[in-house]
């Protein structure tokens, strides 16, 4: 390890508190760095919303992004530490005896906390500070159950708690645990309740007057769901047992227990009860009648018969479902004997072959009816008709074959129809003229394979369509304008006909299933001005073929996400264009070992200017090197997935200050090669970069190499320590520092705004790889106060003179051309951008200042992350062993022999040594004006 020579006066054993001192520096100033820690998973799902394909995942709520997701957890606090303190979202798994007090202080937004850890021991203080935590969940797998002791008081601190939830957990050892006021969800599920009585016990303020000791509110309790299923232990309900509790909504699934006897649990009011796989075989009348409950969920049980007798009590239900019970029929009072009725879900019973409407089926308030998978194969004419209202039909996975317009009568209001997986080969141009509010149709899985547009007329505002056929599928226009949504699918291929027109004006998202997308006449173009998301499912890499005959997409201007699985011709030759607004690229190969040649991946991304989210799946690149990723200035998240002999050249370092904040490997086998040893390093003190997936990953030496070496073992044991990424990343953390111990040294504090900008505008992102500067400087002098008057006396005018006695150039001197007050950094910063050439004045004085030395790493970013826009130009005054500039080692790689100048001591070799500057310069100048 080697130091910039400005700390060496630091003694080896602060080191490393040092840079556990930047680090929480650097999390304090908010900037959320955070370093790859084994076994943890941090992502912002908002960049990758399918992330959880790839690597393990948090479940979120919605509108939480930023998790962390760790597993094998046993020291909790040195876990924590690694993880950025802005997270939203915290999931942990492993064995922790306890949880101290205070546990998750360091993380204030946290909303979401997911605790997978055994048998655990909570301290009451261990959730203090957690003021945004609305979501907190304590699981174990089943079989059921962990003792859990919980401290009364445990859930004080959490003021907005809404979801509390106990899976795998006995909690009978514990009593009078206080729920915050603004739970309005409970669950305990696979835990060893036998009775509900025992809630009383555990959660006093639920139950009036259960407790003398308890501290009884003013106001009755209440919770929007209280959700005790996967309980099969919990089979008595006891006398007076939720007494009070103004509850919503109750679930039983998967309990014993006697509903009945729920006539006697004190409970006053319930709208929606779930008693989903309970063995039920009679509609719960009498229940539903005394709470007059809107919600009954009876799905996987065994009703197989209704009599008209036991619908009378079932008068107030709003919603009703009856999904998987092997119904035969419906008894003839049905619908008016449930004159609320407004959703009402028949799916997966036995009502076919012919749906037989029972007298009487008319519901002036019924607006979702589900009968998917009923085995139904016609519909009579006027089927629905006495369901004036009705918005949304699934008639999916049926066997209808004819569908006449008559079917459909009377269906003035429907808006989404679904008649996916039935055996419909031929529609009637008309069929859906009595749907004229029609804007979501569903025909995926049926035999059609030629579909035109006028098949669609009808409805005036169809917005969202579903296409599918076994083979192929043949599309004729007239398409309807108000198209936002298409998904089409067909295994061979499925053909667009467009002889004219732009069809797609208003087309927002598209997704294609099929081997080949053709278009007729094929040299014919079809655009999608406004497309933003675009789907491909097993298709061949040809659809963005550049040759007018065979390409699909000309161009997308509006496209942002697109995700393409290609078929089995993997995606060689894969190139795309005319994108400039792709943000998320996610990019697959669906063979396993496919032997197709490598993806040029340089090929790929060269015009993806935009690019934030990389996803890369079983594309077989060979050796990632530096060329592959220029360009993507803006990358965020890269993710490399099921790739078989990988190898990370070791060009690839020089892309570390501009790498994505997120970089995952998952199911990566990689080549046991030296070229990558930077590898190791980088994965544990990367800043600015989470990595994940390099612990578990293994190596093999060549292709019949069986051994699971794990690649970091394999680099550590058999490469040379990698000296060079160890002295840039030291480096690197030192510039860091410095920069901030400069801020933190200054009064004004909008520095630290300067800092942010400055970093992420600027240093490794933005100020980017795409636009060339306008120069107005021909060289930026960079010198230190020690050098100035060698500076002043003799560089300056040799270089800035008019000819002939100086070379006339225009030089950047920061103490003489920054504005008085000006801010230096960003002076600085502008100033090397806006210059040729930069001429580094160095000598031991130099080197020891931080100044300079901050000045010469920005020099260098430049030339890495602006390759070809300035030239650095090293000026020694006087020797000093640039092998010994450890921590300048890097530089080896940017500079030519002719970049090292050295100011001679001999006043006979003065003459030699101007000349050689000044044609250097001369020639730098003279090259940046081509
Ligand atoms: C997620 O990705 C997998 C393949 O990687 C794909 O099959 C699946 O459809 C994707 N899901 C979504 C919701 O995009
Ligand atoms: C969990 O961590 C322990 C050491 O802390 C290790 O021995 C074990 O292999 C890890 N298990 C997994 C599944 O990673
Ligand atoms: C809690 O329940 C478990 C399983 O039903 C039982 O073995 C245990 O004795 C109970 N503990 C207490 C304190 O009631
Ligand atoms: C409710 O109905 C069930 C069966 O339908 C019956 O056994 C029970 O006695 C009824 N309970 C009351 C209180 O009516
Ligand atoms: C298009 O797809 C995206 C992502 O799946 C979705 O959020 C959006 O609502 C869709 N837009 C339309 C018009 O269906
Ligand atoms: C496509 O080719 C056909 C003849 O093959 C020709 O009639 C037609 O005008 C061409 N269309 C376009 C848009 O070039």
């Amino acid at each position: 390890m080697t130091f910039a020579p400005s700390l060496e006066a630091v003694p080896r054993m602060e080191r490393p508190l040092l840079s556990s001192t930047l680090l929480s520096l650097l999390m304090s100033l908010g900037l959320g760095w955070a370093w790859s820690t084994p076994d943890c998973t941090i992502a912002d799902s908002s960049l990758l919303s399918n992330i959880s394909y790839y690597i393990p995942f948090c479940s979120l709520a919605p509108g939480l992004h930023l998790f962390a997701s760790c597993s094998n957890v046993s020291d909790l606090a040195q876990t924590l530490t690694a993880l950025p303190r802005r997270l939203d979202a915290l999931c942990l798994q492993g064995t922790v005896p306890v949880l101290p007090a205070d546990a998750f202080g360091q993380f204030p937004t946290l909303q979401l906390l997911k605790l997978h850890l055994g048998t655990v021991r909570i301290t009451s203080g261990a959730f203090q500070g957690l003021d945004q935590l609305q979501y907190l969940f304590f699981e174990h797998p089943s079989p059921c159950c962990l003792s859990l002791l919980f401290p009364p008081d445990a859930l004080k601190p959490l003021i907005f708690l809404n979801s509390l939830s106990f899976q795998g957990y006995c909690l009978n050892s514990s009593q009078n645990i206080q729920l915050p006021l603004s739970l309005s969800r409970l669950t305990l599920r696979h835990s060893c309740l036998t009775d509900l009585q025992e809630l009383q016990g555990l959660f006093p303020s639920l139950v009036l007057g259960s407790s003398p000791t308890a501290i009884s509110s003013p106001w009755p309790a209440f919770l929007e769901v209280l959700d005790l299923s996967a309980n099969p232990q919990l089979s008595r309900v006891g006398v007076k047992a939720l007494h009070g509790l103004q509850l919503h909504s109750l679930r039983l699934d998967g309990t014993p227990l006697s509903v009945s006897e729920l006539l006697g649990s004190g409970l006053l009011h319930l709208n929606s009860l779930s008693l989903v796989g309970t063995g039920t075989e009679k509609l719960p009348g009498n229940v539903t009648a005394y709470f007059e409950l809107s919600a009954l969920d009876l799905g996987r049980n065994q009703i197989q018969n209704i009599g008209n007798e036991d619908l009378s009590s079932c008068r107030s239900l709003e919603r009703l479902s009856l999904h998987a019970n092997g119904l035969h029929s419906l008894p003839t009072r049905f619908l008016s004997a449930l004159p609320q009725l407004q959703r009402l879900n028949l799916s997966m019973n036995k009502l076919g072959p012919t749906l037989v409407l029972p007298e009487g089926l008319v519901s002036s308030s019924l607006r979702v009816l589900d009968l998917s998978h009923n085995e139904l194969s016609a519909l009579p004419s006027g089927a629905f008709s006495s369901l004036p209202q009705l918005k949304e039909l699934w008639l999916g996975g049926n066997n209808i074959s004819n569908l006449s317009s008559e079917a459909l009568e009377g269906l003035r209001w429907l808006k989404t129809l679904d008649l996916s997986w039935n055996q419909i080969k031929v529609l009637k141009p008309g069929w859906l003229s009595s749907l004229p509010a029609l804007i979501s149709l569903n025909l995926l899985g049926t035999h059609i394979e030629n579909f035109s547009g006028l098949l669609l007329q009808g409805p005036k505002k169809l917005t969202h369509l579903w296409l599918g056929s076994p083979d192929i599928l043949e599309l004729y226009p007239p398409w309807p304008l108000t198209l936002l949504s298409l998904e089409v699918w067909a295994h061979t291929y499925v053909e667009f006909r467009v002889p004219q027109g732009e069809p797609f004006l208003f087309l927002e998202n598209l997704t294609l299933q099929a081997s080949y997308v053709l278009l007729q006449p094929s040299n014919n173009t079809v655009h999608f001005p406004s497309l933003r998301h675009l789907t491909l499912r097993g298709c061949s890499p040809i659809i963005f073929s550049t040759h007018k005959s065979q390409g699909f997409f000309p161009q997308l201007p509006s496209l942002e996400h697109l995700h393409f699985w290609s078929n089995h011709e993997g995606t060689e030759g894969l190139q795309l264009f005319g994108l400039p607004r792709l943000r998320v690229l996610e990019l697959g190969g669906l063979d396993c070992l496919s032997a197709s040649r490598p993806t040029d991946l340089e090929v790929l991304l060269e015009n993806l200017p935009q690019l934030e989210v990389l996803a890369l799946s079983n594309l077989n690149f060979g050796n990632l090197s530096i060329s592959s990723f220029r360009g993507l200035g803006l990358l965020r998240l890269l993710l490399l997935n099921s790739e078989w002999a990988l190898g990370l050249d070791s060009s690839l370092q020089e892309f570390i200050p501009q790498m994505p904040q997120y970089v995952y490997f998952s199911d990566v086998i990689f080549i046991c090669q030296c070229e990558s040893s930077w590898v190791g390093p980088w994965a544990t003190q990367a800043p600015n970069t989470f990595v994940y997936g390099l612990e578990k990953s293994i190596c093999m030496a060549n292709a019949s190499d069986y051994f699971k070496t794990p690649l970091l073992s394999f680099l550590s044991g058999n490469c040379p320590d990698n000296l060079e990424l160890q002295s840039f990343l030291t480096s690197f953390t030192l510039v860091l520092l410095l920069i901030i111990f400069a801020l933190l040294g200054c009064p004004k504090w909008p520095w630290l705004h300067h800092l942010w900008t400055l970093f992420h505008a600027w240093l490794w992102k933005v100020g980017g790889w795409n636009h060339r500067s306008q120069y107005h400087y021909d060289v930026f002098i960079s010198y230190c106060s020690q050098d100035q008057d060698w500076v002043l006396a003799e560089l300056i005018p040799a270089l800035e003179k008019p000819l002939p006695a100086g070379e006339g150039l225009r030089l950047c001197l920061p103490e003489r051309d920054f504005g008085v007050g000006q801010d230096r950094m960003e002076a600085m910063a502008a100033s090397i951008d806006s210059s040729k050439a930069t001429l580094c004045v160095l000598s031991r004085q130099a080197l020891g200042s931080p100044w300079c030395n901050l000045e010469l790493r920005l020099a260098t970013y430049h030339l890495v992350a602006k390759p070809g826009t300035t030239r650095l130009l090293l000026l020694f005054l006087e020797p000093i062993d640039r092998w010994q500039l450890r921590s300048y080692h890097r530089l080896a790689r940017w500079l030519q022999k002719e970049d090292y100048l050295d100011l001679p001591r001999k006043s006979a070799d003065l003459e030699a040594f101007w000349d050689q500057l000044r044609r250097t310069l001369r020639k730098t100048v003279q090259d940046r004006e081509d």
